[in-house]
């Protein structure tokens, strides 16, 4: 199977600059000849245009920042997302903030009856324009993908909802904002809080999020934020959180999902070169990648 990357610079979904140089800090820090070691063919189809608001951060009536630039992006990307698997690629989105995740499920969502979702993160990012502290979309996309929230977003793609709460895991999380606790009560939506990862540890934790994502599913789409990282190990991101995942742990957990080749398709989003310390947050990216492909020592 080849591997198509598409890059996203998109830096609109939140307020730091510096994560639109997300994809190249990750080309720079070898992605592709990492994953042509391991024997994939490789297609680096380039980066999705994102427009440039008049001024950064409007915030309109709905407390959406910049969401023309983040409609139009999304949609681009849901477009070039949806020809890779049609074409019968694995699509590696590099981001770019998180907002790329509501066009990147959006892309590839429709192609299966019914898609799972590792969403690795500190955060819920299940807000609307309703609960968000902030109006930054990025800590909106799964909510939207859910298809709750601005309908501009939800409707991305045609079609809503993308995917269902059940087949969902969130893992990493150590900041949620209260409409985003409500609305993982209200879905039953599965958590593994930091708590879950010190408690039972990475393997069982990734026992039973494969588990649970793969019940009523035909394919898997991983979305890795690279502040589910200790910011120890990815300073270069614009919202980190401390008590964060180790390195070994994040690699671990990368590594048994290349064990169990359920993941379909993939996005690694939120590094920031702006705020990182010599790229070693899109270093941290691109092991990870290597992991999910199947890189080993020995
Ligand atoms: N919950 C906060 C918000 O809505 C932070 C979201 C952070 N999201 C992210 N993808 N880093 O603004
Ligand atoms: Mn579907
Ligand atoms: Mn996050
Ligand atoms: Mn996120």
């Amino acid at each position: 199977k080849k591997i198509s990357i598409i890059g996203v610079p998109m830096d609109l979904g939140q307020t730091r600059r510096g994560v639109d140089m997300g994809p190249s800090a990750m080309r720079y820090a070898g992605v592709i000849q990492r994953l042509k070691k391991l024997d994939y063919g490789v297609v680096d189809r380039g980066d999705i245009e994102i427009g440039r608001p008049p001024q950064y951060d409007i915030k309109n009536d709905e407390n959406l920042k910049d969401l023309d630039e983040v409609v139009k992006a999304n949609a681009l990307l849901a477009d070039s997302v949806s020809k890779v698997v049609d074409e019968g690629d694995f699509p590696l989105v590099l981001g770019g903030d998180h907002s790329i995740a509501i066009g990147t499920l959006a892309g590839v969502a429709n192609k299966y009856e019914n898609l799972g979702v590792i969403w690795f993160d500190a955060h819920g990012d299940l807000n609307t324009g309703e609960t968000s502290p902030s109006g930054n979309i990025h800590g909106m996309p799964l909510a939207i993908s859910l298809g709750i929230g601005h309908s501009r977003l939800t409707e991305i793609g045609g079609y809503a909802p993308k995917i269902e709460p059940e087949n969902i895991v969130i893992i990493g999380a150590r900041s949620l904002d209260d409409g985003e606790k409500e609305l993982i009560r209200e879905k039953g939506i599965r958590v593994y809080t930091m708590h879950e990862i010190d408690r039972l540890g990475m393997t069982n934790v990734m026992e039973e999020a494969i588990k649970h994502v793969t019940r009523n599913t035909d394919g898997v789409h991983l979305s890795l934020d690279l502040d589910a990282l200790d910011p120890q190990h990815a300073p270069g991101v614009g919202t980190p959180v401390v008590g964060g995942t180790t390195y070994r742990e994040a690699h671990l957990a990368m590594e048994m999902l290349a064990e169990r080749r359920i993941i379909t398709s993939a996005e690694f989003v939120e590094v920031n070169t702006i705020l990182d310390i010599k790229n070693q947050t899109a270093e941290a990216a691109v092991g990870l990648i290597g992991s999910l492909f199947g890189e080993k020592l020995l």
